[in-house]
């Protein structure tokens, strides 16, 4: 790759769905080529996790301000690479990493650099003049192949919906469909059913998560299962053929002292895996995410064990996109999917390196949003960059799932690449 000289970095403070403060930058290369990007937020957060630099002025926003990472972004990082010649994105996120100097890049801030690190992404592809998501597949030194299979929330709970059901997504994977176009098509209409269902069932108003996922109140957590079968099955398609589904169960957020605390119910790690283990035979599920807690390392690989031939067994909390961790888990067998979002970990590299670790062990990887986004889509290019097997953005209700889902359909209309099959 030629070289990307920088001009200037540039940031400011905008607000994400959730109507808090989060981190734009923008990147300018000495070509012209300019490049904008800007950082998500979890709600539902791993211990592990890359910092995120909030301003902690109660008076403004009850302390989420992001003026400091703007602040970083717009005097250190900008004055430490003004006029630096860089040859690959390598090189330009090791120069904050450098600068920051912590392991968790708290000085600068996790939501400066995950910024910062797209925005100089997107201004190499606009000097190259090629779209950003093949100048992310050259980053990771990977041919365009597919496109990803979705996974889409249509339930939600936990964090995500005032915890008024335990499991934190139920998601709707459009197994049948042969592309990006008809699977949102699939979906749309089993999300449809399911408002119906729930009014019938409930006689709650339209309450939307986070995400957009529906979200009545379940009288437990297996309800949340059944009736997303039971919306499939009005819409006249086939559980598991037509349309499979996924579960986020986010579970160390109910995990308490060695325990799983399911609404009323308190199981050990093992009842809770044999729960787990259930709900996959019963239901069209093609992964589980979190299906224990980030803490709970002994329990992971026997969960694995009982899944690994019909179901992943995905992380979340629990790898936090960390190198490290995820090496720990190849080594003990502990999962073989990878949920990956950039900003648990800071840097666009960083998260190469995740994402090529979990290859390499055979997993797969699913390139995921967070609760909290905005109306960029870089997203989608990198899931497609990736050539990652799934993508986890959310439900198809508001704008800032939306923009992702809509740059897939332009990407695939743009390339035909076909979409992924496990
Ligand atoms: P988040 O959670 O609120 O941390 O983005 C999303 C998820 O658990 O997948
Ligand atoms: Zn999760």
């Amino acid at each position: 790759m030629s070289a990307f000289i920088l001009e200037r970095l540039h940031a400011r403070e905008i607000l994400d769905s959730r109507g808090r403060p989060t981190v734009w930058a923008e990147c300018r290369l000495s070509s012209g080529a300019t490049g904008a990007a800007s950082t998500p937020s979890g709600a539902s957060t791993g211990r592990a996790e890359a910092m995120e630099l909030r301003d902690g002025d109660l008076n403004r926003y009850g302390g989420l301000g992001c003026r400091k990472s703007v602040q970083n972004i717009r005097g250190q990082l900008h004055e430490a690479m003004r006029g630096h010649s860089f040859s690959s994105q390598a090189e330009f996120d090791a120069k904050m990493i450098d600068l920051d100097g912590t392991p968790t890049l708290s000085r600068l801030g996790a939501n400066a650099t995950v910024a910062a690190s797209v925005a100089f992404a997107r201004a190499c592809a606009a000097q190259r003049g090629v779209p950003l998501y093949r100048h992310f597949a050259e980053i990771a030194g990977l041919p365009l192949r597919s496109l990803p299979q979705l996974t889409v929330n249509l339930f939600s709970g936990g964090k995500h919906a005032g915890e008024q059901a335990p499991l934190q997504d139920i998601l709707l994977v459009p197994t049948g469909a042969k592309n990006v176009d008809e699977g949102l098509e699939a979906v749309v209409s089993v999300y449809r059913a399911a408002t119906k269902l729930i009014w019938k069932k409930y006689q709650q108003r339209l309450l939307r998560a986070d995400e957009g996922g529906l979200s009545p109140l379940f009288p437990d957590a297996e309800s949340m299962l059944s009736d997303a079968v039971e919306a499939i099955i009005a819409t006249r398609r086939t559980p598991g053929a037509d349309m499979s589904m996924a579960l986020d169960a986010a579970s160390s957020h109910f995990y308490r002292d060695g325990n799983y605390q399911l609404g009323p119910e308190r199981l050990s790690p093992s009842a809770m895996i044999d729960r787990v283990e259930a709900w996959t035979r019963r239901y069209p599920l093609v992964s589980v995410e979190d299906g224990l807690s980030e803490d709970d390392w002994a329990h992971w690989p026997m969960l694995r064990q009982k899944l690994q031939d019909h179901c992943l067994t995905l992380g979340d909390d629990f790898l936090c996109t960390q190198p490290e961790r995820i090496r720990r888990a190849i080594a003990a067998k502990a999962a073989d999917a990878l949920l990956l979002k950039v900003n648990q970990v800071g840097t666009l590299t960083a998260a190469n390196e995740a994402a090529s670790l979990a290859r390499s062990a055979g997993w797969k990887v699913t390139v995921s949003a967070r609760s909290g986004e905005t109306e960029d889509d870089w997203l989608a290019d990198l899931a497609v960059g990736w050539s990652s097997d799934f993508i986890k953005i959310g439900s198809i209700t508001q704008s800032e799932r939306l923009a992702k889902y809509n740059r897939l359909l332009a990407i695939e209309a743009e390339t035909s690449l076909p979409i992924r099959r496990s």
